[in-house]
């Protein structure tokens, strides 16, 4: 039988780390559906039509090299406003949820859209101002010339466009537990998600 794990939130709030280490906690396969839409981003990047890039998209693509960078981002958040984009990835993410070892989708509507019925269903944030400087920790490593100001208005720009898209915005699904990242380390957040999971694993 499968069981279903929605894990939804904005960039950097930690929702994909604590959704591998979950996944491999119970040995299930994890979907990062972040990775659709930049990929779609990237070829649009590149000058293809966003609807039809989105159509042709296969898993191998979700491998493709340079799909992390803050540009590939940008584009992912500004396709994954277009209703025929969403669309044309929903049979990938609703088969992948089903299957029958288990499933973790992290993304922004799992929870609310995508899996309406998970079994578990988790949104993990973070004030904007943590998640800016955890990414700029991260971006500094390659390019000591990155602001953090300029992080947190990338960071910023992108929750709006999430938050106030007409289908499918970022927000949490009215039965999601909300873990708030902003003081925990990431064996905290780890631990607290797997409480709540464990909890559910119990009734269901
Ligand atoms: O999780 P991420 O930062 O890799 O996601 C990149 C963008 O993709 C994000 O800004 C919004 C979009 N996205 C979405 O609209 N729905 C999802 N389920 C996952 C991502």
């Amino acid at each position: 039988m499968s069981f279903t794990i929605a894990i939804d939130g904005p960039a950097a709030a930690g929702k994909g780390t604590i959704s591998k280490a979950v996944a491999a906690h119970f040995g299930f396969g994890h979907l990062d559906t972040g990775l659709l839409y930049r990929a779609v981003g990237s070829r649009v990047l590149l000058g293809a039509e966003p609807a039809e890039a989105a159509r042709a998209l296969t898993a191998q693509d979700l491998s493709a090299d340079g799909l992390r960078t803050a540009e590939v981002a940008q584009a992912a958040s500004k396709v994954a406003a277009i209703p025929e984009v969403r669309q044309a990835l929903v049979d990938f993410q609703r088969a992948f949820a089903m299957r029958a070892a288990g499933a973790v989708l992290d993304g922004r509507d799992i929870g609310t859209v995508i899996c309406p019925d998970a079994d578990v269903k988790l949104f993990v944030t973070a004030s904007a101002e943590v998640r800016a400087m955890r990414r700029f920790k991260e971006l500094q490593e390659t390019d000591p010339s990155v602001a953090l100001q300029a992080v947190l208005a990338d960071v910023k720009e992108r929750d709006a466009r999430d938050m106030n898209r007409a289908d499918a915005p970022m927000k949490p699904a009215s039965d999601a537990v909300i873990i708030d990242t902003s003081d925990l380390g990431i064996d905290e957040a780890v631990a607290l998600a797997i409480l709540e999971i464990d909890k559910k694993r119990g009734t269901s």
